[in-house]
C-alpha cells in the first residue's frame, strides 16, 4: 500500500508542532531510556552499529544513538520535525530523511532499528501495523533488532483525558485530552495540544496541533509481527524517567517496550 492511501493527521500534528517539541517534551530522559533499551537489546543479541531511527522528531532518539557510536539513519513522516533535526545536526544533514513508516523507502540493512515515544499509536488500524512491520522486517539485517513502545491504557485514561498547562519563555502550552478514564482496549484517544508562542513584536500567535492515537493491544501486536516475519522477544514494562521493568502491565506502567527479531 503506497503512504498516498493514509491519512497524514500525525503530519498536520507535527509540522505545527516543530518548532515548539523540544521545548514541549524538555525533561525527557532520552539518554538513559535509550541506553536502558540498547542494554536489553545487547542482552537479546544485538551486535553492529548500524542504526535506523523511524519516526525520529527532530532527533532526542537519534541523539543517544550518534553518542554510543551508531552510523544512524533517521526519518520521519513530518517534514518540519525532518528541518529540526537537521538544524540541530548540522554535520549530518544526509542522515535525517522525510519518509512515512508505513511504506519504509530502502534506507539500508540494519542491526537496531528504533521507533520510539508514541510514534506507533499514530497508526489506527492494524493494516497500518502490518504495513510498518513489513517494512521494519525488510529493514533488519538477519540478527537485527526491532525496538518500539506503545502507550498503555493507563497513559490513555490519565494523560488522554486529563487537561494539562505548561508554561515556557514566551511559551505556553495546553494539552487537552478528550479521552475517557474508560477507554477500551484497541480504541482511539484524541487530544488537542493548543500552543502560544511570543512573537518579536511582541504579539502572541496561537497554533492547535491535534494528536488522534490508538491504544494497541498487545496480542494483536505480537500477531502482527508474527504476520510481518519477526518475534517478540521482550515487553518491559516503562515508568516515568525512562526505567524499564521486566512486568509489562498495561494499569501500570505509562509505555510497554516491545523487543523483536526476525522469527526463527
Ligand atoms: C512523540 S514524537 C517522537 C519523536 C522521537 N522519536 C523522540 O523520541 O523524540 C512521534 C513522532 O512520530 C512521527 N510519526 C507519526 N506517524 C508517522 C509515520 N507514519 N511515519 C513516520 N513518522 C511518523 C511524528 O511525526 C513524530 O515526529
Amino acid at each position: 500500500m503506497t503512504s498516498l492511501a493514509y491519512l497524514d493527521q500525525a503530519a498536520d500534528a507535527y509540522d505545527c508542532l516543530a518548532p515548539y517539541y523540544d521545548e514541549f517534551t524538555h525533561g525527557y530522559a532520552h539518554e538513559e531510556w535509550i541506553a536502558a533499551i540498547e542494554h536489553r537489546a545487547i542482552e537479546l543479541g544485538l551486535v553492529g552499529q548500524r542504526a535506523l531511527d523511524i519516526a525520529c522528531g527532530t532527533g532526542k532518539s537519534t541523539a543517544p544513538l550518534l553518542t554510543r557510536g551508531y552510523s544512524v539513519v533517521a526519518c520521519d513522516i513530518s517534514s518540519g520535525m525532518i528541518r529540526e533535526a537537521r538544524r540541530k545536526f548540522p554535520a549530518r544533514p544526509d542522515a535525517f530523511v522525510v519518509a512515512d513508516m508505513r511504506d519504509l523507502p530502502p534506507l539500508g540493512e540494519f542491526d537496531l532499528v528504533l521507533c520510539v515515544d508514541d510514534a506507533l499509536n499514530y497508526l489506527l488500524s492494524e493494516d497500518e501495523l502490518r504495513d510498518t512491520f513489513a517494512g521494519v522486517a525488510e529493514a533488519m539485517s538477519p540478527a537485527g533488532v526491532f525496538v518500539f513502545d506503545l502507550n498503555s491504557l493507563a497513559t490513555y485514561r490519565s494523560a488522554f483525558s486529563e487537561v494539562m498547562v505548561r508554561e515556557g519563555e514566551g511559551l505556553l502550552f495546553a494539552w487537552r485530552g478528550e479521552g475517557t478514564a474508560l477507554l477500551a482496549p484497541g480504541e482511539n484517544a484524541e487530544a488537542t495540544l493548543e500552543v502560544f508562542a511570543e512573537r518579536d513584536d511582541g504579539l502572541w500567535e496561537r497554533r492547535t496541533s491535534r494528536h488522534v492515537q490508538r491504544h494497541h493491544p498487545p496480542e494483536l501486536v505480537r500477531e502482527a509481527l508474527l504476520e510481518a516475519g519477526l518475534e517478540c522477544r521482550a515487553v518491559a514494562g516503562q515508568l516515568p524517567g525512562a526505567q524499564l521493568e521486566d512486568d509489562a502491565d498495561e494499569n501500570r506502567h505509562i509505555k510497554l517496550v516491545y523487543f523483536a527479531q526476525h522469527a526463527a
